[in-house]
């Protein structure tokens, strides 16, 4: 019989995330709150059911990494990078690359997407959208909505980007198309780099400190000097400068343009 840990160590291998890099209580609250709606009493059913059946499987990886998401969801977030942001790196630069990392059902890079076609430079940009999740990358793919995914969408652009159709909003394909989705793990797999802009919001709430600066290492490592990193509103890099951050405005950090701006900084 294998104890929890142990379950915790294989059943984190078979997801391909290292459990342990999560914060325990939530985690631990959430595998136990899925093995008990499922009636089963040890661990060893617990893996087996997890190795035999996709459905259950989907289940355990949607459970540890709640999908909420919506389309400009902290619209003053959104609206600074329309109208300072992006006209900033686009006055620099000839195209951009762009990453929402942790994107979910795909509301947060197709944001960007129609700021950029708003913007008229949907052909100077390269959206990547990436999560551990592959059912909810399926359903971003798909690009069909609930009103309440676009509540904080400005009227004329859910009505010139979408087709209602019972009571769903479908995003209209040369939009769907502007985005690669892209199966990845933030605490495992290697990083691409080379990015303008890199959006990581409400991915990091389950994650330890040291996981955390890890990974806010690795994005300064994929961003070009003078690239930006947005993060979630509750969660503000308190340690910034280390990392070699310098803070722009609310949730927005840049890399600096030269070494002499992060001189600067000490
Ligand atoms: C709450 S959603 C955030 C979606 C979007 N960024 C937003 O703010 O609206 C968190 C997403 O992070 C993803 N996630 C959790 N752990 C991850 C990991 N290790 N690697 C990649 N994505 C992860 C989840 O699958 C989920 O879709």
């Amino acid at each position: 019989m294998i104890d929890y840990q142990e379950f915790k160590k294989l059943a984190g291998q078979l997801v391909g995330i290292n459990l342990n890099e999560y914060k325990s209580q939530q985690m631990d609250r959430r595998i136990h709150s899925l093995m008990q709606s499922w009636e089963l009493d040890n661990y060893d059913l617990f893996l087996e059911t997890l190795k035999t059946n996709t459905a259950k499987y989907k289940e355990f990886v949607k459970k540890l990494t709640i999908n909420v998401s919506e389309f400009f969801r902290n619209p003053e977030r959104f609206m600074e990078l329309w109208h300072r942001v992006l006209p900033e790196l686009l006055a620099e630069h000839a195209t951009l690359k762009i990453w929402s990392a942790g994107c979910s059902n795909g509301a947060e890079p197709y944001s960007v997407a129609l700021i950029v076609n708003e913007l008229g430079v949907s052909d100077r940009i390269e959206i990547f959208g990436t999560d551990i999740d592959e059912v909810i990358l399926n359903k971003a793919r798909k690009g069909v909505y609930e009103f309440n995914d676009l509540k904080n969408t400005p009227p004329e652009l859910v009505d010139k980007y979408f087709t209602l159709t019972d009571n769903q909003y479908h995003l209209n394909s040369n939009i769907k198309n502007k985005v690669n989705f892209l199966s990845h793990n933030l605490l495992k797999d290697p990083f691409l780099n080379s990015f303008h802009l890199i959006i990581c919001r409400n991915v990091v709430i389950y994650f330890t400190e040291e996981a955390k600066r890890n990974l806010y290492l690795k994005f300064y490592d994929s961003l070009i000097p003078g690239g930006y990193l947005l993060v979630g509103g509750t969660e503000p890099l308190l340690a910034y400068r280390k990392l070699g951050f310098v803070s722009v405005s609310a949730s927005f950090y840049q890399k600096p343009k030269s070494i002499s701006d992060e001189s600067d900084l000490n």
